[in-house]
C-alpha cells in the first residue's frame, strides 16, 4: 500500500494538555519504518495546521476552546476530502478526538464524490457522541461523532451545514464503558451500533466485529477506523487523559486490527487521543505503532504449519 501519514496536533478539545506531541510521538517509536518493513511505500505529509477563522460567537459559555474545534475541523476537513479521493492510504496522527470532526467528514465527502457509502469503526472507552448543548464538560473531543451523524447545532465548523453526514446505522462503536446520559439517549434515538465492554466479555471481540465487516462488504463501502488510545486497557495504555479501567485487553486489540487487516477493506485510519506527556518510556506509542503494524499486516505466521 501507498500510505500517508498527516500530523493533526490537536490538543484543545481535550481536557488536559498533552495530545499536541501525539504526532512526534509516533514518528519516535517507528511508526513509518514498522509500515516500511511491512512492504509498504510511506511519504510523511507532516503536522497541518489550522485554518484561519473569522469572528465567531460560542453557543454557549461552557464550551472549551471552541474557536479552535472549528479552525482544525475546517483544516483536516479540507485535506482528508483531498486525500480520500487519491490513492494512498492516510493515516492522521493525532491529536485528541476533536481532529475526527475533520478527518471524518472529509473522508465522507469523498466517498461521496466515488460514489460509495463510509462506514466507521469507532474504537473508543466513550462514545464522543455529545451535541454542544448536552456536553456537561464542554470538552470538544466528546462532541465529534454527533457531527458527523448530522446532528443539529454544529454549522460553524464547516460553516455550513455538513452535507455528507455518516448514516448512524453504518457506526460501530466498540469498546465503550463510559457514557453519559444525554449521549446514551442520543445514540439509542439515532440507532447507532454501540457495543459495550460488557458485550465483548460475553461474546468475544471478533464475533461482535465479523457482522459489521461483512455490511461494509456487502455495500461495496469505505471503512475509517478511528482509534482512540482509551479503548485499551490503561494498564497496557496509560498514555491518555480519560483512562476508563476494563478496557480492550493486548490480544483484543491485535485481533480486532488483524481481522480489519484481512477484511481488506479499511481506507482511512485516525490515531488518536496519546498524550506523550503521560505515558511510561513510550509504551504506549509503541503499542499504537505495534496495533498499526498489524492493521497492514504484521502476523506471526501466514498459514498453520501443518493440517491434521
Ligand atoms: N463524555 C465525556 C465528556 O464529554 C468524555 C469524553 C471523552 N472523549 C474522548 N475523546 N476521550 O467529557
Ligand atoms: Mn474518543
Ligand atoms: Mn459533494
Ligand atoms: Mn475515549
Amino acid at each position: 500500500k501507498q500510505i500517508v501519514l498527516v500530523g493533526a496536533p490537536v490538543d484543545e478539545g481535550a481536557g488536559q494538555r498533552g495530545c499536541l506531541m501525539g504526532p512526534d510521538a509516533y514518528r519516535t517509536a517507528g511508526l513509518q519504518e514498522t509500515l516500511q518493513e511491512l512492504g509498504h511505500s510511506v511519504v510523511d505529509h507532516g503536522n497541518l495546521s489550522p485554518a484561519e477563522v473569522g469572528s465567531l460567537t460560542p453557543p454557549n459559555r461552557i464550551l472549551r476552546n471552541y474557536r479552535a474545534y472549528v479552525a482544525w475541523t475546517r483544516a483536516l476537513h479540507q485535506k482528508a476530502a483531498e486525500l480520500g479521493e487519491g490513492p494512498g492510504f492516510p493515516i492522521y496522527l493525532g491529536g485528541d478526538h476533536a481532529m475526527a470532526a475533520g478527518t471524518v467528514s472529509g473522508q465522507a465527502r469523498a466517498a461521496a464524490a466515488l460514489g460509495r457509502p463510509l462506514f466507521v469503526l469507532w474504537l473508543d472507552a466513550h462514545s464522543d457522541f455529545h451535541t454542544l448543548d448536552s456536553t456537561a464538560s464542554g470538552n470538544l473531543h466528546g462532541t465529534p461523532l454527533a457531527f458527523l451523524c448530522g446532528l443539529p447545532g454544529f454549522d460553524d465548523l464547516l460553516g455550513s451545514p455538513l452535507e455528507h453526514t455518516l448514516k448512524p446505522q453504518n457506526v460501530e462503536i466498540l469498546g465503550v464503558r463510559s457514557i453519559d446520559d444525554a449521549e446514551r439517549n442520543l445514540l439509542v434515538s439515532h440507532g447507532v451500533g454501540v457495543s459495550d465492554m460488557r458485550r465483548i466479555d460475553e461474546e468475544g471481540i471478533g464475533t461482535l466485529l465479523k457482522p459489521f465487516l461483512e455490511r461494509v462488504r456487502a455495500e461495496n463501502g469505505l471503512l475509517h477506523v478511528s482509534l482512540d488510545v482509551d479503548f485499551l486497557d490503561p494498564s497496557i495504555a496509560p498514555a491518555v487523559g480519560t483512562t476508563v479501567p476494563g478496557g480492550a485487553t493486548f490480544r483484543e486489540a491485535h485481533l480486532v486490527m488483524e481481522m480489519l487487516h484481512d477484511s481488506g477493506l479499511v481506507t482511512s485510519l485516525d490515531l488518536v487521543e496519546l498524550n506523550p506527556f503521560l505515558d511510561e518510556r513510550g509504551k504506549t506509542a509503541r503499542l499504537m505503532v505495534e496495533l498499526t503494524g498489524s492493521l497492514f499486516g504484521r502476523r506471526v505466521f501466514d498459514r498453520p504449519t501443518r493440517s491434521f
